[in-house]
């Protein structure tokens, strides 16, 4: 049936008016598609990150400081933490949609995980997050949307991931968790699964870029769609959860992956 005219107009409204949205990792690939396109449905965004240039690179992209906001710091520093939501309550005053995105992809065989690699990993990966998003509720409106981004590496037992997938399988268990918890308030919380991304996470993953490249392309083999997403393609599931399109959907995993952990 062809759509009236009153929904073909709300389909082409922007998506996120008068919304106001956090997301930690704004400053690069995944998080910066997901800020940008915020941004484009309308959001007030404010990204937070360490690297200062390109958090003053992503701000311009997002129209200045006339338009958004960027904060620097560190996950795994609460003091830091407090910083980001001081200034956007005093910017903004409240946060509809938070997504706590910021993380690393390191990764190691099991063998040789020492203490220090581990600390690493799970520090930003799921404590930074896990702290991401407690220390936001007092900001957090009723009605809200949460999401983390976890990895498809949580759906396949895959070689140098022990730390890292499991550190995302627990935040895939807290999105159940904060879920069921934030319900009262409406609050809806879900994640993001992508598969291999082209971002500079390749570049990070503390083993050679090309090596890096070979590993994620067997990966991708054994995928229906045989090639790396886009950032803009995981952005585009974000703007789905944090509208009200998304307004019966919590606790969910949306996997945005070529079919890596479906087929
Ligand atoms: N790319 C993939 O293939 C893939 C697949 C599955 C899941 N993911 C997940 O997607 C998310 C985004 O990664 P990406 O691919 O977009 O990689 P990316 O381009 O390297 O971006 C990572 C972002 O996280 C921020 N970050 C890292 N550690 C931080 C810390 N301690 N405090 C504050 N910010 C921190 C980085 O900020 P700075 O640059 O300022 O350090 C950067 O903005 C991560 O959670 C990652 O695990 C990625």
């Amino acid at each position: 049936m062809a759509a009236t005219n009153t929904e073909a107009a709300e389909y082409n409204e922007r998506k996120l008016e008068n919304k106001v949205a956090v997301v930690t990792g704004g400053n690069s690939g995944i998080g910066r598609a997901i800020a940008e396109r915020f941004h484009a449905q309308g959001a007030s965004v404010a990204i937070f990150g360490r690297n200062q240039e390109t958090l003053n690179e992503t701000l311009d992209a997002l129209g200045g400081e006339d338009e958004s906001l960027a904060v620097r710091g560190d996950v795994t520093n609460p003091e830091d933490l407090d910083k980001l939501y001081a200034a956007v309550e005093e910017r903004f005053g409240r946060v509809d949609v938070l997504v706590a995105n910021a993380g690393v992809g390191k990764i190691r065989p099991f063998d040789e995980v020492d203490e220090d690699f581990f600390d690493t990993v799970t520090d930003i990966d799921f404590k930074g997050a896990f702290f991401t998003v407690q220390k936001a509720l007092p900001l957090l409106s009723d009605g809200g949307s949460v999401m983390f981004t976890t990895t498809g590496a949580t759906e396949k037992g895959l070689p140098g991931m022990s730390v890292y997938a499991a550190a995302k399988a627990a935040l895939r268990s807290l999105t159940r968790t904060l879920a069921a918890e934030l319900a009262p308030r409406e609050v809806r919380v879900n994640a993001i699964s992508p598969g291999p991304v082209e971002t500079s996470l390749v570049e990070r993953m503390g083993i050679p870029t090309e090596q890096a490249t070979e590993e994620l392309g067997k990966i991708t083999e054994q995928q229906p769609l045989d090639r790396f997403g886009r950032p803009e393609e995981v952005a585009a599931a974000a703007v789905f959860l944090a509208s009200e399109d998304a307004s019966y959907v919590t606790g969910a995993k949306i996997d945005v992956d070529g079919g890596m952990a479906q087929v």
